[in-house]
């Protein structure tokens, strides 16, 4: 019953895309009026390509400066602060240390020992904060310098397997150093 009503329907929808095209096929043999439709569009395109790449110009100047790439701020060379060595594997994340302090440029060196991960950290307020691929064979380094303490919940984004879900852990950023210091 079902499989016969969806039948008549998708011949319905059928035989009216096809009326649509056989009167386009139709209607495109009168040559009369192109002329005016192409002077027309074609006073119009070189405004609209300006347009666009006056849009493509400002959308580039206002956001490019603030790509939360390292290199695109010159820290690619530089020494960061502190490394966390990340290491994912079925189902679990591995990381060298689980606190950082705020302020501190923080190299996230990341792999995997089977298939790939994804490693996403999300702040308290469950914003995504930064994420990049866990890949075996391969290290993936991510630079941040958190700004608020707080316990920051990692996550898998990469589709790993029958407990991918549970792949949780958390990573503190305190106030303070180890060494009880203000930073
Ligand atoms: Cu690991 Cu999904």
């Amino acid at each position: 019953m079902l499989q016969n009503t969806v039948w008549i329907l998708t011949l319905i929808g059928m035989g009216f895309i096809t009326a649509v095209y056989l009167f386009v096929f139709l209607q495109s043999t009168q040559t009369s009026d192109t002329h005016v439709v192409k002077a027309k569009l074609y006073g119009i395109r070189p405004w609209w390509f300006a347009l666009l790449v006056a849009l493509i110009v400002v959308a580039l100047a206002t956001t490019l400066s603030r790509m939360p790439y390292a290199d695109t701020h010159g820290r690619a060379n530089s020494a960061p602060d502190l490394v966390v060595e990340v290491t994912a594997h079925q189902w679990e994340w591995v990381l060298s240390r689980n606190e950082v302090p705020v302020g501190k440029d923080v190299a996230f060196r990341v792999n995997s020992e089977d298939v790939n991960h994804d490693f996403a950290l999300y702040d308290e307020q469950n914003r995504l904060v930064l994420q990049t691929q866990a890949m075996p064979g391969y290290t993936n380094i991510i630079r941040h310098t958190f700004e608020s303490p707080g316990t920051y919940r990692i996550r898998c984004l990469e589709y790993c397997g029958l407990e991918h879900h549970a792949m949780l852990s958390n990573l503190i950023v305190t106030a303070h150093d180890s060494q009880g210091g203000i930073q």
